[in-house]
């Protein structure tokens, strides 16, 4: 058996899988965020300890026989997050989040130097975590000044299982001081970033063994084998790995909290100034790159608390077939944007509004409005020279039917809809469990979920959502001038 654990923004999930990794049971286990400020996003790390706890305990009472046959686990989390702690290991602060902008001034700051974006891949977004760290050096020195070491926050929770202090490198790639050609950390990028390879762990591939469970851990779950611990992966490239995508030309796009479309890279090719995110992937000599939108179905939970009617039943009055585009256009920056105009500042807009308009207008607005911010993401990505032929959907925005078409016209492209299962980022931690455990390959571990239905574009329809998405690019500039 093996244990994928997922440190998600909004709560943990625990999948047991057998040897092959089919799922045998879960749990989940939700926490919150604080937003002290405009801006801000915080964890205390104390959840995820707590809320794993309960996941083991929930696991324990609902699946003993199966827990108690433990071999490994995998952990996956959100990326760029910032722990602090100190000579004894303990939090001085709550995390800072990868959604967190207070420190757009150093981001902007960090990304002038010269070498920084060639040698970490990456423009320095404010919600990287090399940036949190000027600004605590900055407001809060005396924090800074006692931080012994910076731990990604699934590497927090490895502490918690094992007592072992580690980085994995998928995940340190989001740090911006990563060297990410030779996956180490770069002494030139962390002088910029004004801290010290002592602070950091050492560093793992995603399926190397870096630690085994506590004993008394394994006492309370019932477990009396080893279980060894591997470094994991970053959420994103752990939840390639659930779904199979680990070879150029293989991608997904997800409708999440964010919106992603990510592809397998066979070598590194990083382009920073298409505002693509280009990552090392949680499986040894591989990377990835995705473009994000930051509000994807946050931006239709926005709209949904508006109008005081489930995300669901908003697009249920769609209808079952794909309209025309609309006439309003939807800039969905509800928290700034990444791919392509990095800009934390914008936020969103609609243009076009007519006295005519109803809520179903508003709707089918809001989700073009992604729809077409992932286009821009599709375009970047094909600019660093990525093959996309077709992509997998996933995420909790992928359910309506509706959005995939309107995705598959807008893209021009087929997208496939995997069977009902688990092809998550639990699923992926599970996964690189088995392979550091019995020393299987990745590509034989980590197929591709089944496909359920290839949803195609409307050759109808295709003229004009392109000539739709070509005035929605020209929108964007003229809104920053005025806000
Ligand atoms: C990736 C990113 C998010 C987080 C949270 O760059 O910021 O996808 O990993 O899921």
């Amino acid at each position: 058996m093996y244990l994928g654990l997922d440190l998600g923004t909004s709560g943990l999930r625990a999948l047991l899988t057998n040897d092959q990794g089919q799922s045998v049971a879960s749990a989940d286990h939700a926490y919150s965020t604080a937003h002290p400020h405009a801006g801000w996003s915080e964890q205390d790390p104390q959840l995820w300890i707590a809320a794993c706890k309960k996941v083991l305990n929930d696991l324990r009472d609902t699946a003993p026989e199966a827990l108690a046959q433990l071999k490994g686990i995998g952990i996956s989390g959100h990326m760029h997050g910032a722990v602090l702690l100190d000579k004894a290991l303990k939090p001085l602060r709550p995390c800072i989040l990868w959604n967190d902008t207070r420190s757009h001034a150093e981001a902007a700051q960090l990304d002038a130097h010269e070498n920084v974006r060639t040698l970490s891949g990456n423009i320095v977004f404010p919600g990287f975590t090399a940036p949190k760290l000027v600004w605590v050096k900055a407001n809060e020195p005396d924090i800074f000044e006692k931080t012994a070491h910076i731990l990604l926050p699934k590497d927090f929770l490895r502490l918690y299982l094992t007592g072992e202090l580690r980085a994995e490198i998928s995940d340190a790639a989001g740090t911006s001081w990563l060297d990410q050609s030779t996956r180490r950390w770069s002494n030139a990028l962390l002088k910029v970033g004004q801290i010290s390879e002592n602070q950091l762990p050492e560093l793992v591939e995603g399926s190397a063994p870096a630690g085994s469970l506590r004993d008394n851990l394994c006492a309370d779950w019932g477990i009396g084998q080893e279980v060894m611990v591997v470094g994991g992966g970053a959420d994103n490239a752990a939840a390639a790995c659930g779904a199979g995508v680990l070879q150029e030309g293989q991608g997904f796009v997800s409708l999440g909290t964010s919106g992603v479309i990510l592809v397998g890279r066979n070598a590194f090719a990083p382009q920073p100034e298409t505002a693509v995110h280009t990552f090392c992937h949680a499986v040894p000599d591989r990377w990835y790159q995705m473009g994000v939108t930051l509000a994807a179905t946050d931006s239709l939970n926005w709209l949904s608390k508006i109008a005081g009617m489930p995300p669901s039943k908003l697009t249920r009055e769609l209808g079952a077939q794909l309209k025309p585009p609309s006439t309003i256009q939807f800039l969905p920056y509800l928290s700034g944007e990444r791919t392509p105009i990095n800009d934390s500042h914008i936020r969103g807009s609609f243009v076009g509004l007519d006295i005519a308009h109803d809520r179903a207008d508003m709707t089918h607005a809001v989700l073009q409005g992604v729809t077409f911010a992932l286009r821009q993401c599709l375009e970047a990505l094909r600019a660093t020279g990525a093959t996309i032929d077709d992509l997998l959907a996933i995420g909790g925005g992928a359910q309506s039917g509706y959005w995939l078409q309107m995705l598959a016209t807008a893209f021009n492209l087929p997208i496939n809809v995997p069977e009902k299962g688990e092809f998550g980022a639990a699923l992926g931690a599970a996964r690189l469990a088995i392979c550091g455990v019995t020393g299987r390959e990745p590509e034989m571990v980590m197929a591709p979920p089944d496909i359920a239905e290839t949803v195609l574009p409307d050759p109808q329809l295709s003229a004009a959502y392109n000539s739709a998405y070509e005035k929605f690019i020209k929108i964007y500039p003229a809104v920053r001038a005025v806000q």
